[in-house]
């Protein structure tokens, strides 16, 4: 739910979301909230009671536009209405993970000051940040929670190992990575990566994934889940919001 639906189908009708799209994979609604205000001039937002500087996006458009998508919604499907803002819990991997489980994901964008509050409160499931910064409209971090939450679906990618790798899918950063030509610019590959070896070569992805998150995240390696932890089927604890509180281990 948007004003701007331009702006998200540009970027998620392009590359692997317009790829996954159009092989069935996913599917991208847009619904644009103006379509559905009852003002004769389709106006959409309205001064703030009380005073203050900016406009607010009006209840009456938004919860029509969203009694619409419930009209074409399954009764028994899984579903979560998510809105952007930066009051939210920041968007992480684990939350991505997470919204991977639903059947379909809504998400309403505000724009210029926000949206009054009766129709999130009549609505929204969860608000969602994308980071400790404001920007002018949700359309963006909806690109984000989309793009990110399609990697995760079957089909998507070529393989789960295209993700199940990837920096922060096990609390670490990601190990570097090589391609040809084997010298560069004087600076040859690693020589392990050439050897052939794949017990050698794991061994050192996963000391240098240790390596580069000690250095530029060491707060990850306290929230990493230990391998040795997964694999005794440790459930670990569900915080209100249904992350997955991992055990701690650092060395
Ligand atoms: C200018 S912001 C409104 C900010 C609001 N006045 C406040 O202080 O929380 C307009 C819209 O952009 C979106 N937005 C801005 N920053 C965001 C962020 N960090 N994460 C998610 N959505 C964001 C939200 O949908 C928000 O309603």
């Amino acid at each position: 739910m948007t004003l701007f639906p331009e702006v998200v189908r540009a970027v998620l009708d392009s590359s692997i979301t317009g790829r996954a799209q159009a092989a069935g994979y996913i599917k991208i609604n847009t619904y644009n909230i103006r379509d559905y205000s009852k003002d004769k001039h389709r106006r959409v937002d309205d001064t703030p009671y009380g005073g203050g500087r900016g406009m607010l996006m009006a209840p009456q458009p938004i919860y029509d536009c969203y009694q619409a998508i419930l009209k074409e919604c399954a009764p028994d499907e899984k579903r979560r209405v998510i809105y952007l803002s930066p009051k939210g819990k920041v968007f992480t991997q684990e939350t991505a993970k997470r919204f991977a489980g639903y059947d379909r994901l809504i998400l309403l964008c505000g724009h210029y000051e926000g949206i009054d509050q009766r129709v999130l409160d009549l609505i929204v499931d969860e608000y969602v940040s994308i980071g400790d910064y404001v920007l002018t409209g949700g359309e963006i971090p909806a690109c984000v929670v989309v793009d990110c939450v399609s990697r995760l679906i079957d089909g998507v990618l070529p393989a789960a190992e295209c993700y199940e790798s990837e920096s922060l899918t096990d609390g670490l950063l990601e190990y570097p990575q090589y391609t040809r030509p084997p010298v560069f610019m004087g600076i040859p590959v690693p020589e392990v990566l050439l050897s052939g070896n794949h017990a050698k070569i794991d061994n050192w992805r996963r000391e240098r994934a240790i390596e580069i998150t000690r250095l530029m995240r060491p707060d990850l390696l306290g929230k990493k889940v230990c391998a040795a932890d997964d694999e005794s089927g440790g459930e670990g604890d569900k915080t209100a919001a249904g992350d997955e509180k991992s055990d701690i281990e650092t060395e």
